[in-house]
């Protein structure tokens, strides 16, 4: 079953970022490092070009993501016009305070002793803007949780001399082109639990751990996943853990929550859910299969008709 979601506050969202993008210098976009492009708002990157802005796109989480996976997308990312890609673990106050220098690099035109240099942070819910936030303001702004969308409200607050910060204009809802961006955003928990299935998510993070990670699962689980698919992975683990159910079957759903949260804490090890490489060979799969006629990936709504 591809992962609905309807991007409810879409159009406003954009309306307010485009309002607020006319008196900004540069963009701070925060992605998950561990799906940068499924957890990135393509609405972003039209708005910031359309207003000739530079992006310092930071690819925070990296504790959790691939070293050599997070290389690839930052080399990725470097190549393209007007962005300077950097990866971050925002909860790490070291780390953070290289933003605003970044920044300022970014803007030049802007460091002249007058003009305040002016960032916005943007970004879907629950990759780390609030966390990023209240380590460059040193103090708590706003509301950190690990439910999507807890922050609602644009702000903008002064950030030493000379410049200031404003998050993120109105909800910025991941738009799900494909349907694996919709398992990739529930397996790192960017979107509610009330939307989807933990089972089908856990079995499709499953399937990319058994291709890419087998070493980390045999580690964590003591079991051997050759030959396994998603779902018996699942199996797996139930048996390992001793997930069962009253009536004696396999407690799935258990299963599944258990290798979601050690690959949501990292307690699996370090994961990135998708390579410069997977995301164009799955686009590319994506349209070959659109172009044989299969129906559309999936709801892929325009911010228009939203
Ligand atoms: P948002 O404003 O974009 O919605 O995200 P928010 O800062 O609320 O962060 C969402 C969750 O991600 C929080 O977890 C936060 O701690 C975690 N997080 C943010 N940055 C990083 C990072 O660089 N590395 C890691 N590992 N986690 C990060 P939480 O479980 O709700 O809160 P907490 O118990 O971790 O504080």
């Amino acid at each position: 079953m591809p992962i609905q979601w309807f991007p409810g506050h879409m159009a406003s969202a954009r309306k307010k970022a485009a309002e607020a993008l006319a008196a900004i210098d540069v963009v701070i976009e925060v992605t998950d490092a561990r799906l940068p492009e499924a957890s990135s708002n393509p609405m972003i990157d039209e708005l910031r070009r359309f207003r000739n802005r530079p992006c310092l796109k930071l690819l925070n989480k990296a504790d959790l993501a691939d070293p050599a996976v997070t290389r690839a997308w930052m080399d990725h990312y470097n190549r393209q016009p007007g962005v300077r890609a950097v990866a971050i673990t925002a909860k790490n106050a070291a780390e953070v305070a290289r933003v605003p220098v970044l920044c300022r690099q970014l803007a030049p035109h802007r460091d002249d002793g007058v003009k305040p240099l002016r960032m916005m942070i943007m970004g879907i819910p629950n990759v780390g803007k609030s966390t990023l936030m209240n380590a460059l303001l040193k103090r708590k702004v706003a509301k950190v949780g690990d439910e999507p969308a807890v922050t609602k409200h644009q702000q903008t607050l002064d950030l030493g001399p000379g410049m200031t910060l404003t998050d993120t204009p109105g909800m910025m809802w991941p738009k799900i082109a494909y349907d694996a961006d919709g398992y990739m955003l529930a397996a790192s928990h960017a979107i509610g639990r009330n939307a989807v299935i933990d089972e089908e998510v856990a079995a499709f993070l499953g399937a990319i751990l058994l291709e890419r990670y087998p070493a980390l699962l045999a580690a964590r689980y003591r079991l051997d996943p050759a030959g396994l698919d998603g779902p018996a992975l699942l199996d797996a683990v139930a048996r390992r853990r001793g997930c069962l159910l009253k009536g004696g079957g396999l407690d799935l759903e258990k299963a599944a929550l258990i290798l979601l949260v050690d690959y949501r804490s990292g307690a699996l090890g370090r994961i990135s859910l998708e390579t410069p490489e997977t995301r164009a060979a799955m686009i590319a799969a994506a349209r070959a299969a659109s172009a044989a006629g299969e129906p559309e990936s999936d709801q892929a709504i325009d911010d228009e008709e939203a």
